[in-house]
């Protein structure tokens, strides 16, 4: 994996990183906690000494681990008025077994690779917390992925780590940038991406929807990605074969015209030509 590490650090997203503090595991070693302390201070995020002084969500630095903690909000069950941790876990995506390739085969069709082909270069623009990320790499893609949220990117960053020990030939295709995405369209003169793909943060379907509760997390970090029409502009011009754009089932196409959809359990990709959108000068 690469590292982000050699690239410019970046002023947080306006809208990321509301109400998060940043903390080291009692017991963690002096590196672990010098680690944490420059996080906080390059993320421009309050310190605290013990997890229960954060006021809302805590960024806890581990020895072997960086997890989000979250208080409960008053409708939601939890131990201690502590929901569980948030991390970056791929133990659980099934990436092998014939269930979860016809499980994933829908994420494979949008992103277009026919058999036998070469690889294709992919642009996770809307990285979150890499489970995308990592089941294109699965598929045997190169994967950039860009997060822009410090805290998310950390957990993503953390997670790609611990991973790279059980799946290190599926990590070291991903590459993590912490930044917008948008920026990347005043770096490269040239599209160095087959495919751009995008997740932004679903709607949210009012109070009473059924939503897990990592997604209600990440949203209370994030925001709702309120810019994605913009990004989906710049994506179109990143990319030199398609834009693949994640949406739930009932939700309308981020931007009109998909060429193809293809539908998975609650979502589905839709698929933009780039040479069709270019043609019909949509943007
Ligand atoms: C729904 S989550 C993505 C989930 C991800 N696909 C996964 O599988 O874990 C959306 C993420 O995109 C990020 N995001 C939205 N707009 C972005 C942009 N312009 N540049 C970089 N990250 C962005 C948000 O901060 C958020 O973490």
């Amino acid at each position: 994996m690469n590292r982000d590490s050699d690239f410019p650090v970046r002023k947080p997203h306006a809208t990321s990183t509301l109400g998060v503090a940043v903390t080291s595991e009692p017991g963690a070693s002096i590196h672990t906690n010098d680690a944490a302390r420059a996080f906080a201070v390059r993320a421009n995020l309050p310190w605290v000494d013990v997890r229960e002084a954060a006021s809302e969500m805590a960024l806890v630095f581990a020895d072997s681990s960086v997890s989000l903690h979250a208080r409960a909000a008053p409708d939601e069950s939890a131990k201690h008025g502590w929901l569980r941790p948030l991390v970056a876990d791929f133990a659980a995506l099934d990436i092998s077994s014939p269930q979860g390739r016809r499980k994933n085969q829908p994420l494979a069709r949008a992103l277009g690779r026919r058999e036998g082909s070469s690889p294709l270069r992919v642009l996770d623009a809307t990285a979150g917390l890499g489970q995308d990320s990592f089941l294109i790499a699965a598929l045997g893609h190169e994967v950039f992925a860009v997060e822009r949220s410090p805290v998310v990117a950390a957990l993503l960053r953390e997670g790609l780590a611990q991973a790279a020990a059980t799946s290190p030939e599926i990590v070291a295709r991903i590459s993590l940038l912490e930044t917008d995405a948008r920026e990347l369209t005043q770096k490269s003169v040239t599209p160095l991406w087959d495919v751009v793909y995008l997740d932004p943060m679903f709607p949210p379907r009012g109070k009473s929807a059924r939503e897990k509760k990592a997604m209600r997390i990440l949203r209370r970090i994030v925001g709702e990605d309120l810019d994605a029409a913009e990004l989906f502009a710049m994506a179109c011009t990143m990319a030199t074969k398609r834009v693949v754009v994640k949406r739930p089932t009932h939700a309308p196409p981020l931007a009109p015209h998909p060429v193809t959809a293809h539908a998975a359990k609650g979502i589905r990709y839709d698929v933009y030509s780039v040479v069709a959108l270019r043609d019909a000068t949509l943007f």
